[in-house]
């Protein structure tokens, strides 16, 4: 079992697969970064087995696969079937834009993936068009029906935005709710690479806003997840992320695999150790004992919401949010 210095157990393993993006989301990647990754500095598929294996043997039990955008891999499916194959009973999930789902949604369920989470932060094509770069409304709520179809279970990301998108909440909120989706409002994280200016609803107005229309019950956290839960007198629950409170990190389950094989400890920072060169070379005992470290050296908290208004380094494109 990997178990950090704050006695948190550590069981969650996000791998970005890669960085790149086919979406310019203003909060995550508003310009195309100055270079990518040099191909040749991603790990394989197999490269990155060897490591799933590692960490699956060391205890992780929910491996996400995110990006950038997954979808943008080739062969994404081989290498869930890869993982699928060595622990079917791993809770194996994928987080998407879902732009490029219709058509490969089949596939990825053959393959052994569980779920997704898709982001739908409006359903007017021109907003969505002003949040990600370009008109991708229709197929992103193609590809989340398709997912429906071939029944993978969906999640639904809204990163609500004054002047944006804060209109819509509601909207949002019956668009899932009709469809059996779950929805996650995330509060927006500063970070470097985002577009300026962006003011993000805080869960209060948030809340605020929700209580004009409906009623509901605090249910507080669930588990390890991050989000805190409200419960609607119909019994459908949304949940909230609040990296800005202070608590948010106290159940932390997570680290992150970036697609050249870094391995980072807590998404605010930018503290990594690489498990690259351990497997490539075929080291198991090497990659694990990075591992260990890595879980040895996760932080207590994030900083969102520090005093001294710093903002974080990491962008979300490399780490997968
Ligand atoms: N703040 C909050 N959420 C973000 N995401 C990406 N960037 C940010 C940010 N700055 C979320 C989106 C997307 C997921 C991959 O990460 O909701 O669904
Ligand atoms: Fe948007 Fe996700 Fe792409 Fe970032 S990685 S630009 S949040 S679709």
């Amino acid at each position: 079992m990997l178990i950090d210095s704050y006695d948190r157990v550590v069981d969650y393993l996000r791998v970005s697969v890669t960085e790149r993006c086919n979406f310019r989301c203003q909060y995550c990647m508003p310009e195309k970064p100055f270079s990518w990754v040099p191909k040749e500095n991603l790990l394989s598929f197999e490269e990155l087995f060897e490591f799933m294996k590692v960490a699956i043997d060391e205890g992780v039990k929910k491996i996400r696969i995110t990006g950038g955008e997954p979808l943008l891999r080739e062969d994404l499916d081989k290498f869930i079937k890869m993982i699928y194959d060595y622990e079917p009973s791993i809770d194996l999930a994928m987080t998407t834009n879902a732009f490029l789902l219709k058509g490969t949604a089949q596939r990825l369920k053959d393959a052994g993936l569980k779920r997704i989470n898709v982001s739908i932060d409006t359903l007017i094509p021109q907003v969505a068009k002003d949040i990600s770069g370009k008109d991708v409304l229709k197929n992103v709520l193609e590809g989340v029906d398709e997912a429906l179809k071939v029944g993978l279970k969906v999640k639904v990301n809204m990163v609500p935005m004054k002047t944006v998108n804060a209109q819509e909440i509601v909207d949002v909120l019956e668009y899932c709710k009709a469809r059996g989706m779950s929805i996650r409002f995330i509060e927006y994280m500063e970070n470097k690479f985002a577009k300026e200016g962006i003011a993000g609803l805080k869960s209060k107005e948030l809340l605020e806003i929700l209580s004009e229309k409906y009623s509901f019950e605090d249910e507080g956290f669930d588990g390890s997840s991050p989000s805190h839960y409200y419960k609607m007198d119909d019994g459908y629950k949304f949940g909230i992320i609040e990296p800005y409170e202070d608590d948010f990190c106290k159940k932390c389950n997570r680290i992150r695999l970036t697609a050249e094989g870094n391995l980072i400890p807590c998404l605010y920072f930018d503290e990594a150790m690489s498990i690259a060169e351990s497997v490539k070379r075929g080291d198991i005992k090497g990659a694990a004992a990075v591992l260990k470290e890595v879980v040895r050296t996760k932080p207590e908290k994030n900083r969102w919401g520090g005093e001294d208004g710093e903002v974080s380094s990491r962008a979300f494109y490399e780490t997968g949010g």
